[in-house]
């Protein structure tokens, strides 16, 4: 005789929502954007089906259908032009540059979305790396200052959250202390604290143009900064440092082929945990359900909700729009 039947509790949809573990809402989304110059403009990334780069005030209308069906925060890319590339990312500081005249103009349309800023170098890099390159390494300290830079410049833009995505050590707390002592102690930094050196950015190096060059004299890849994906307990020293630094959000990246680091962070850790599902993750399924191979809709709940389930409390997706849709039908 079986008494403990676990399918009780699965009979019917309405039994099964009590027993609902997590539910995923358009308040776990925060919708990455490419932001490029121009007016009236907009070009689709070829990798990402479905998304696009666009001029600031297309970006601006796009935030606002964004906010209307529930996305509470957008996290901004640049694509920088080549002429205003180089080796130190000044570019990065221009208070009249196109990350300062996209937050302002956001800030002006939407001001009660949440605008989270990249801070990363590798868009203004000549070299398309995250740093400064001197004899053909990239050299922490001096990346941090332009990163401290970069970031108050952006609160000076009105972002409300910087999010360094470039892995150099020490930097949450240079940024912090840059952000102090400008007045912004409201502005909150989410760190890329366990971000590994992975292929599922590739479609992403293409939105931007952003991939390391080919060149001799450079490192081709980012595997002196970026975690290595063989390793686990490394990713708890690097969440443990960045709080310690003065982080308030942490973020594990890419999303679906690390969720055991999300869930190991999440048990460790108090703060908001973040999860990015990457570029590479998007372009596989948008592949997939074009081959008619997985059901789109499904495939990209299932998806979101794993990684809510695993531990996040944000989830940056380029999914985010199109599964809001999906929620809100
Ligand atoms: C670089 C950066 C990358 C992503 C976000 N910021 C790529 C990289 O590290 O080379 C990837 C995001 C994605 O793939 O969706 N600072």
């Amino acid at each position: 005789m079986i008494y403990s039947r676990n399918r009780r509790l699965r009979v019917n949809e309405s039994m099964r929502s009590l027993v609902k573990e997590c539910t995923l809402t358009t308040n776990d989304f925060v919708m990455p954007i490419f932001v490029m110059e121009g007016e009236n403009k907009q070009e689709p990334i070829l990798s990402m089906p479905g998304i696009f780069r666009r001029s600031i005030d297309l970006t601006v209308k796009e935030c606002k259908e964004l906010f209307a069906l529930g996305i509470k925060a957008v996290n901004l890319y640049m694509k920088v032009s080549d002429d205003l590339k180089d080796n130190t990312g000044k570019e990065a500081w221009n208070k009249d540059g196109l990350m300062q005249n996209t937050i302002r103009a956001i800030k002006d349309a939407v001001p009660e979305i949440i605008i989270m800023s990249d801070v990363a170098l590798d868009p203004y890099s000549m070299y398309g790396h995250d740093g400064i390159i001197e004899n053909g390494k990239i050299v922490n300290d001096a990346t941090n200052e332009a990163l401290a830079r970069m970031s108050v410049s952006h609160a000076e833009a009105g972002a409300d959250v910087v999010a360094p995505s470039d892995m150099m050590d020490g930097r949450v707390k240079i940024i912090r202390e840059a952000l102090e002592e400008n007045g912004f102690i409201n502005v909150g930094i989410l760190s890329y604290a366990a971000k590994y050196a992975s292929s599922f950015y590739g479609p992403f190096r293409s939105a931007l143009d952003s991939a390391p060059k080919d060149d001799m004299e450079i490192p081709k890849d980012k595997k002196t900064y970026q975690m290595d994906f063989h390793n686990s307990r490394e990713a708890m020293n690097e969440v443990f440092k960045d709080i310690e630094e003065g982080a308030d959000i942490i973020m594990i990246k890419p999303g679906l082929p690390y969720l055991d680091i999300v869930t190991k962070v999440r048990e460790a850790i108090d703060l908001p945990v973040a999860v990015y599902n990457v570029s590479g993750e998007y372009a596989m399924v948008k592949a997939a359900a074009k081959e008619g191979w997985l059901d789109n809709d499904k495939t990209i709940i299932e998806s979101l909700t794993c990684i809510k389930r695993a531990g996040a409390d944000m989830i940056f997706t380029y999914f985010a729009k199109e599964a809001a849709m999906i929620l809100n039908r």
